[in-house]
């Protein structure tokens, strides 16, 4: 698989991230994300949720705000980089270009890009942090299942697949309901009423830790954890895409598999999920309209730079009555191969009305659940935590303001 290295950019002058934003454009081995704030606070507020892999911040003679942003973003986010980036004039008043690095040096700050930003330099620069020794910190793999459309599987998928995946692994995956309007997770795990839910970790995302986000999930017989959706879809309004990407991102720290379930609608939230998704499973049916639905998006996938490698597409409730489309015209009408096929099963209603997963209940050993098997073992097979690495999208636009989001959008 390969990396894909995040980059965020602070400081108030907005020639920066242009600066970096046109450097990276001619660097084609490397794949970048990267993301512009800038305030040091919101910046230090997005090193926090995102964990970029390098941040590059803007030194001038504002100091106390790069100590202050350097301090916090070395407890609030660890693993990132901190790179100043300056213009040699601006540093000549005063204490002149030397002291200045050695003080940013001493804060923290572990190297320097002279401004303009030439792609030499910054390639040279990226070669020499994406060699660091990593901090030991171990990744855990997000999947997510998604689709143009609703109803087409993707609540009974997640739950049937990260079920079956934590009979392999207990305690070791996390399901987070991120169909906020109407996430229906819990009843299928037969949690009706659990405790706490993605709005409680919104709501502590101050002081959100590995150890809240365990605290926070519910823990179903079969061993998988279950971070349920909110109660209800005022409560839902309350979730962002930057406070969905600082849990996913603790909860990749926490566990060795994130599934997510979602909703069908392409918002910043959703943006934010595929941003952090390793694999994203899109799930359609071999009905035209719906497959018309999810060629199209397909295209938006190739458009926000989703790379192929990182996705699959699912048959879901597939039969092989006459007239219906053969799997070969569905991955022609899609220009896409399709990688499992999932038989229709009209046991799966009982299994949702009895809130037990149906890969563990009646149909523990039907055609379904060797279809949901395949997912696992996929899902499983290719993937060691252990050599994890930041995963976000093949994006090198730089964001720019949006008044809604405050200061910091994506591209
Ligand atoms: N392979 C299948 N065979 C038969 N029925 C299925 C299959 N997959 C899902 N279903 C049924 O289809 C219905 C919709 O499924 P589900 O809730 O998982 O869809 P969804 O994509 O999550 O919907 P939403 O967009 O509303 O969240 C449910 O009744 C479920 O039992
Ligand atoms: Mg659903």
């Amino acid at each position: 698989m390969s990396k894909t290295t995040s980059i965020l950019v602070v400081g108030p002058d907005r020639t920066l991230p242009r600066e970096i934003d046109s450097a990276l454009s001619s660097l084609e081995s490397v794949r970048m994300v990267t993301h512009y704030t800038p305030d040091y606070r919101q910046g230090i507020e997005s090193a926090r949720s995102r964990r970029p892999d390098i941040a590059i911040v803007e030194m001038g003679t504002d100091h106390r705000s790069l100590k202050m942003f350097v301090e916090e973003v070395r407890v609030g986010s660890p693993e990132t980089s901190i790179i100043a980036a300056y213009h040699a004039q601006s540093l000549t008043g005063g204490s002149g270009e030397s002291d200045t690095i050695i003080k940013a040096i001493r804060m923290g700050v572990q190297d320097f890009l002279r401004r303009p930003v030439s792609s030499s330099e910054l390639e040279q620069f990226l070669e020499r942090q994406l060699h660091r020794p990593q901090s030991g910190a171990q990744l855990g793999r997000i999947c997510t299942f998604f689709a143009n459309k609703g109803g087409v599987g993707k609540s009974t998928l997640s739950v049937n697949v990260a079920t079956l995946l934590a009979t392999r692994r207990p305690g070791r995956v996390l399901l987070v309901d991120a169909s906020i309007q109407m996430g229906v997770c819990n009843t299928m795990l037969n949690a009706l009423h659990p405790k706490t839910s993605l709005i409680d970790a919104v709501r502590e995302r101050a002081r959100l830790d590995e150890t809240l986000i365990r605290e926070l999930a519910y823990e179903h017989d079969s061993g998988l954890h279950l971070l349920a959706a909110p109660n209800s879809a005022v409560e839902a309004t309350e979730i962002d895409d930057e406070v969905i990407a600082r849990i996913l991102t603790l909860a990749r720290r926490t566990y060795d598999y994130v599934i997510v379930d979602t909703f069908p609608m392409l918002d910043s939230v959703m943006m934010a999920i595929l941003d952090l998704t390793d694999r994203a499973y899109l799930v359609t049916e071999s009905v035209v309209p719906t497959l018309r639905g999810a060629a199209s998006l397909l295209e938006t996938l190739d458009e926000i730079g989703l790379p192929e490698d990182r996705r699959r597409i699912i048959l879901n409730r597939y039969s092989k009555f006459a007239g219906n489309l053969p799997v070969r015209d569905v991955a022609e009408k899609l220009g896409q191969e399709i990688a499992h096929v999932v038989p229709y099963q009209k046991k799966l209603l009982i299994a949702a009305n009895q809130g037990v997963p149906f890969v563990i209940g009646a149909g523990r050993s039907g055609d379904f659940t060797r279809a949901v098997a395949k997912i696992v073992d996929e899902i499983d097979s290719d993937w060691s935590p252990r050599f994890a690495q930041s995963s976000v999208l093949n994006r090198s636009e730089s964001s720019e303001n949006t008044p809604e989001r405050g200061n910091e959008v994506r591209a």
